[in-house]
C-alpha cells in the first residue's frame, strides 16, 4: 500500500524540519540548562526532549493535517493498535538523552514516517555531530550528509564489532546480558554509545557490524531500520524471526554475519536452519613463484568478475576432498597438480547462484603446477600467473583475500 503523501516532498521539508529542531537541542546541549524529569524506574526525561517533541508534532500536523502520531513524549500506554495507521509519523525527538545530559554529541533525533506498518521514510540527525541521515522506501539507497552509505563487509567472527544498549526496563537487561555473554567469546569486540537511532544508523555507514537491543520502543528503531535495509544490511529479531519497530528485540547487521550471531545469541532458533551449507576446496598452484588464479565469470555467484583461487564445491557423496579438488583444477584449469598441503579453513555467507543464503567452508591447498595447458572452463572465464606483488592490484574475492593475508601476500 502506498503513503498518501510525495516521498520527493517528505525528504526535503523533513530534512528541513529535522534541521530546525536540532537547532533547538543544540541549544539546550551547549548551554546545559534544562530541566529534568523522573519518569518510571531509572529512565527520565528533559525539557529537551518535551520541547522538540512539541515542536515536531505541531509543525507536522500543520503541513500534513492527514497525519497520526506517535511520538515518545505523547505516546498512550498501549500504542499497539497504532502499527496498522497509515500516514503515521514515528518520532524520538532526542534519542541517547543519557548521553545529551552527560555532554556526549552522540545524541540523535528520529523520524519515520509508517505505513500500515511499513516504513516509507525514516531520518536520523545528529545535531551536535551534524550528521544527517536518511533513505526511502522507494529508493535503493541510504545517505549520510547526500553521500551514499553502505554496510560494512566484515565476514569473520574474530573482526567483528559488534554494538549494544541497554534497556529502560532492567528485566529487559538481563537478556541482553546473557546474549553477550554467549557473543563475547567470539568477536572482536563490544560497545554501547548510548543512542539507538544513532548507532544503528552507523552500522548503516559500516562503523560497526552488528547491533543488538532486548528493549527498544518503535521510535528508537522505526527510521534507522529503514537506512539500514537500504544500505545492504538486515534486521530481525534476535532469534531471526521478522522485526517490525512495534516489537522490542532486534538484531541488525552487514547480512554477511547474520547467520552466525543468530546462532550465537539464539542456539534453539530455526531461523537459520533454511541456509544451505557448502564445503568449496581450492588449491594455490605455484610455479616459478607466481600463482595461478581464475575469474569469474559474470553472473556466476558467489563473486563474479573476482580472481578466485581455483577449486570448487565438493560433491562429499560420492568423492573425498583430494578427489574433489583435482576435479575442480581440471574442470576450470585443465591441469595436474602434485605436492598437496592443507592450509587453514575459512568460511563466509554469501547468496549462491539460486540466491539462497549459503554458508561456505573453504578447505584450502597448496600445490605445484605438474603438468598440462591451463585453460579456462566451468565458471572461470579467464586464467592467469600472478607474481605476489600483483595480487595488490586486482580484484580478488574475499575468501582469497583471506586466505592470502594469512599467508602474508597482502
Ligand atoms: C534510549 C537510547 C538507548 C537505548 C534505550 C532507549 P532515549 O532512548 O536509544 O540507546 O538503549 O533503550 O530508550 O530514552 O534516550 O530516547
Ligand atoms: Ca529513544
Ligand atoms: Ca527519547
Amino acid at each position: 500500500m502506498k503513503a498518501d503523501f510525495d516521498l520527493d516532498e517528505v525528504e526535503s521539508s523533513l530534512i528541513q524540519l529535522v534541521k530546525e529542531a536540532g537547532i533547538i537541542l543544540r541549544r539546550y546541549f551547549e548551554s546545559g540548562g534544562f530541566t529534568q524529569r523522573q519518569k518510571a524506574g531509572v529512565d527520565f526525561t528533559t525539557q529537551a526532549d518535551c520541547e522538540v517533541d512539541q515542536f515536531l508534532k505541531d509543525k507536522l500536523a500543520k503541513k500534513y493535517p492527514n497525519s497520526n502520531f506517535l511520538t515518545e513524549e505523547s505516546a498512550p500506554a498501549d500504542y499497539a493498535s497504532l502499527a496498522d495507521k497509515g500516514n503515521l509519523w514515528v518520532i524520538d525527538p532526542l534519542d541517547g538523552t543519557i548521553n545529551f545530559s552527560r555532554k556526549h554529541s552522540n545524541f540523535a533525533i528520529s523520524i519515520a514516517l509508517m505505513d500500515h506498518g511499513h516504513t516509507r521514510f525514516g531520518v536520523v540527525y545528529l545535531p551536535a555531530e551534524n550528521k544527517l541521515y536518511f533513505a526511502r522506501s522507494d529508493k535503493d539507497a541510504a545517505y549520510l550528509n547526500g553521500e551514499k552509505i553502505s554496510c560494512s563487509s566484515t565476514a569473520a567472527l574474530r573482526e567483528t564489532v559488534v554494538a549494544c544498549d541497554w534497556a529502560w526496563d532492567l528485566d529487559k537487561r538481563k537478556t541482553l546480558v546473557a546474549w553477550l555473554g554467549r557473543l563475547s567469546g567470539h568477536i572482536r569486540q563490544i560497545k554501547s554509545m548510548g543512542s539507538a537511532a544513532s548507532d544503528l544508523c552507523s552500522l548503516a555507514a559500516g562503523k560497526i557490524d552488528v547491533y543488538i537491543h532486548s528493549g527498544l520502543k518503535p521510535w528508537d528503531a522505526a527510521a534507522a531500520g529503514l537506512i539500514i535495509k537500504k544500505a545492504g544490511g538486515v534486521v530481525t529479531l534476535p532469534d531471526g524471526s521478522p522485526w517490525s519497530p512495534f516489537q522490542p528485540g532486534i538484531l541488525a547487521s552487514n547480512k554477511k554475519l547474520h547467520h552466525r550471531i543468530i546462532r550465537l545469541v539464539s542456539p534453539q532458533s530455526t531461523a537459520t536452519k533454511v541456509m544451505k551449507s557448502r564445503i568449496v576446496a581450492s588449491v594455490i598452484i605455484e610455479k616459478d613463484g607466481k600463482i595461478l588464479l581464475g575469474r569469474k565469470k559474470p553472473g556466476t555467484f558467489p563473486y563474479p568478475n573476482c580472481w578466485i583461487i581455483i577449486g570448487g564445491g565438493v560433491r562429499l557423496e560420492k568423492e573425498t576432498v583430494e578427489e574433489g579438488l583435482r576435479r575442480e583444477v581440471r574442470e576450470e584449469a585443465n591441469i595436474e597438480i602434485a605436492d598437496l598441503k592443507k592450509l587453514e579453513f575459512a568460511e563466509d555467507n554469501e547468496p549462491n547462484k539460486h540466491g539462497e543464503m549459503t554458508h561456505y567452508l573453504f578447505l584450502t591447498y597448496l600445490a605445484r603446477y605438474q603438468s598440462g595447458t591451463p585453460t579456462p572452463g566451468d565458471d572461470v572465464n579467464e586464467l592467469r600467473w600472478f607474481s605476489k606483488q600483483e595480487l595488490k592490484t586486482i580484484k580478488i574475492s574475499r575468501p582469497s583475500i583471506i586466505r592470502f593475508k594469512q599467508l602474508g601476500w597482502l
